[in-house]
Formats: structure tokens, sequence, C-alpha cells
């Protein structure tokens, strides 16, 4: 792979590891330009760096030599991707304020290229509200995340999230947003999880979609290249690599985030949506006696309908799945014509397939239909992320 990577190494101990993460970069055959914070000169040696890229390191702004020589525009233009690695609750706080004031964080500002970062950090660090702040606005940025993962700290005894993630998943996170993979170019909008429709401000109605399929189809799709947009209703999984993510709860806001993404070359409707919520949804507590027998209910938009009947900016392919228990094909037709979408995927879960890894699917499309055989949900993604590339061939890419 001949594409240039500019690695920003933190201060924290895991910048250690950054040194591992340059030989697996370059084994792929990427370029390795390496800037060094002050604080992360107190953990690696620019001399180390140095010696596995095979070039200087890069650690002032106000050195005259270094920024005549380069310069913190150039660091930022020439490369194709940018990837921060320990990014510290620090320099993510700087970056989401635009601050610029050494090295490292002006070529973040100045840049136009993907920004990768790898969180590492205490686990209080990482809970704390600034930095849980800091994080949804980089989110809302753009800006891709790998990790943090869970597991044992540096301090002795300490457990949580909040190690950064290992340098071959960063490498992955780095191929994938770096991919000419067949869905370079193409954007896609994928819903996952469940929504959450309020009662009142402690109760709610939901389901218990885990939302697993949906974000293995997400990653599946920034693997192959595509710009990912994944409006996630609540879960326990961890943000996959080089994909934008939305959280929402109800089936409103799920709407409105995707319309918002739009346009888009395909959208894959995974989220199990409630299909209704309550009528009203009060602003204090419902008190035990004041609980009416019935909650009164309306029906919410249904979003996988409401994009595929859409006039100007309709995706060129829009996937829905269904929950199916007998009669698979038969319904699935009947569900794409009603939806008015281009494709079914169809669970048989009569079986253990709610939040479980495995899933059987057929791919039911307006002419023809495939069963795949039971498979974990990591391969169904990956087999549907490719029937998605060569459906999209040829085709026209959407611009706004
Ligand atoms: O109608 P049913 O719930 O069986 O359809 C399932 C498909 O429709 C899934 O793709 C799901 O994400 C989508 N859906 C939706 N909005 C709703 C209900 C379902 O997008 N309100």
């Amino acid at each position: 792979m001949n594409k240039r990577v500019l690695l920003v190494i933190g201060g924290g101990i895991a910048a250690y590891k950054s040194l591992e993460l340059i030989r697996r970069l370059k084994e792929t055959g990427a370029d390795v330009r390496v800037v060094m914070t002050k604080a992360a000169q107190h953990f690696v040696t620019p001399l180390a760096a140095g010696a596995l890229v095979g070039e200087r390191v890069f650690t002032d702004l106000f050195d005259q030599a270094q920024e005549f020589d380069v310069g913190h525009i150039r660091l930022a233009r020439e490369c194709d991707l940018i990837v921060v690695t320990p990014a510290t609750a620090d320099l993510m706080a700087k970056m989401a304020n635009g601050l610029a004031d050494d090295l490292a964080s002006a070529v973040l500002l100045a840049t136009d290229k993907p920004i990768l970062l790898a969180p590492a950090m205490n686990p209080h660090m990482w809970a704390n509200a600034a930095t849980q702040r800091n994080l949804e606005v980089l989110r809302a940025d753009g800006r891709a995340f790998v990790g943090p993962n869970e597991g044992e700290m540096a301090e002795r005894g300490e457990r949580g999230f909040g190690r950064m993630a290992e340098p071959e998943e960063i490498r992955d996170a780095c191929l994938a947003l770096l991919s000419d993979g067949p869905l370079k170019g193409k954007k896609a909008i994928v819903t996952a999880g469940p929504t959450v429709e309020a009662l009142d401000p402690v109760r709610f109605l939901s389901n218990r979609s885990s939302g697993k399929q949906g974000y293995a189809i997400a990653s599946a799709l920034a693997q192959l290249g595509a710009n990912v947009t994944l409006v996630s209703g609540p879960t326990a999984l961890a943000t996959p690599a080089g994909v934008k993510v939305k959280r929402i709860e109800s089936a409103r806001d799920m709407l409105s985030a995707c319309e918002d993404a739009l346009p888009a070359d395909v959208a894959v409707m995974v989220a199990a949506v409630a299909d209704w919520r309550p009528s009203k949804t009060a602003k204090k507590k419902i008190k035990k006696g004041d609980a009416a027998s019935a909650v009164e209910l309306t029906e919410n938009p249904d979003i996988l309908a409401t994009l595929s009947k859409l006039t100007k900016k309709r995706p060129a392919l829009v996937i829905g799945f269904a929950a199916e228990t007998d009669n698979v094909e038969a319904n699935a037709r009947v569900k794409i014509a009603k939806k008015g979408c281009d494709w079914i995927v169809a669970n048989d879960v009569s079986g253990d397939v709610m939040g479980g890894n495995d899933n059987q699917v057929m791919l039911i499309t307006r002419d023809a239909a495939q069963s795949w055989p039971r498979m974990s949900k990591d391969l169904v993604a990956q087999k549907l992320a490719s029937e998605i590339a060569e459906a999209l061939k040829g085709k026209a890419t959407r611009r706004k």
C-alpha cells in the first residue's frame, strides 16, 4: 500500500505501543512520518521513533529549522491519514476546542485529511464528563476512533475503559480509512440497535436488540472504503473503526439523523425500531397512583419506508431487515413491496439469533433469493457488504 500516514504520538504511557504501530504500518508498505508532543518525549524518544521510520521526527512548532524544512502546514497536508496514539484527554480537549499551541495540535487543526484517534487514559479521566463531551464533539466533527478497550491499566490494580487499542487493531482501522476498496467514495447510512421511547423522565418502551449485526455491517462497509454514518440507539458496543456514529434514542430522532445524513448511495436499516411510542411523554415522573390502566400509543414513523419512498434523495440501494419465523421468503417479498425497499435480509429468528453472535439469513432481492448458511454476524456483514459493492458497481455516486 502506497499511502502516507502521519503518526502523532501523545504524552501517555501507551506511547510505547506507537513504536510497535510504526512497524505494523510499515509492514503494509505505508510511509510513516512522526510528530511527537513534548509530553510524549517523556515516554518514548524521538530517536527511537526516528530510527523506526527512517527519518527525523517533528517535535517543535517554533523551531526555525523544522518550520523552514517542512512546516506544520506541509505536515498536515502531505499525508493521506493522521493517526493519534495515544489520544490523551488533553489532546482530545485541545482538538475539540480548536487549540493549536504546539506542533501536534497545530497540525491537527490545519489538516483536511481524515483523523483517527486511539484514546488511552485512566478510566476516571475517560469517564469524566469533560472527556465524554469532547468525545461527542470530535465524533460530530467526523473524527474516527479506535478503542479505548477495557482492561488492565498501567497503574497497579486499576481496570476499566481507557486501555489503548492494540497496534494491530489500530493498523486495521488505518487500513479501513485508507482503503481503496470497491466502496471508496460511496456513502452509506446504517441504523442499528433498539430505539427508546420515553413515557416519563425515567421510564421507557424499548426492546432487546443488541446492535451487533448493524455495527458489524457498518464496520464491513467501512472496511470496503465506504464513508459510513451509523445511526444507533443505545447499545453497549464500541464505535467501529472509521465509522461516524450518531447516537439517538427515539425513532423520530433516528429518522431525522438519517435524513441529515442524506444523500447516500446505500441505506441499510438494521435497527429494531419501536413500532409505537407513548402518545404523551410526561414531563415529571408519573406517580404510582396516577398511572392509567393503559398507556396510549401512537405509531412511529417507518424509517425504512420513508427513505425508500423519497423522490429526490432516495439512496440507489435501500435494504431492510426482517425477523421472521416462517414463510421467510414470501413474507420478505410482501415487505419489499410494502416498504418500497430494494432488498430484504430476512433473519430466521426461531432459534437463538437475537443477541447472539451468529445469524442465519436469506438475502431477498426483487428478482432473486439466496439462502446463506448459519455464520457469524461479522461474516454476514462482510458478505452483505460485498453484495452491496457489486450492486453499486458502475452506479453514479450521489453528490449533494
Ligand atoms: O415492519 P418491520 O418492523 O418488520 O420491518 C423491519 C425493517 O423495517 C427493518 O429494516 C427495520 O430497521 C425497519 N423499520 C424502520 N422503521 C420502523 C420499523 C421498522 O426503519 N418504524
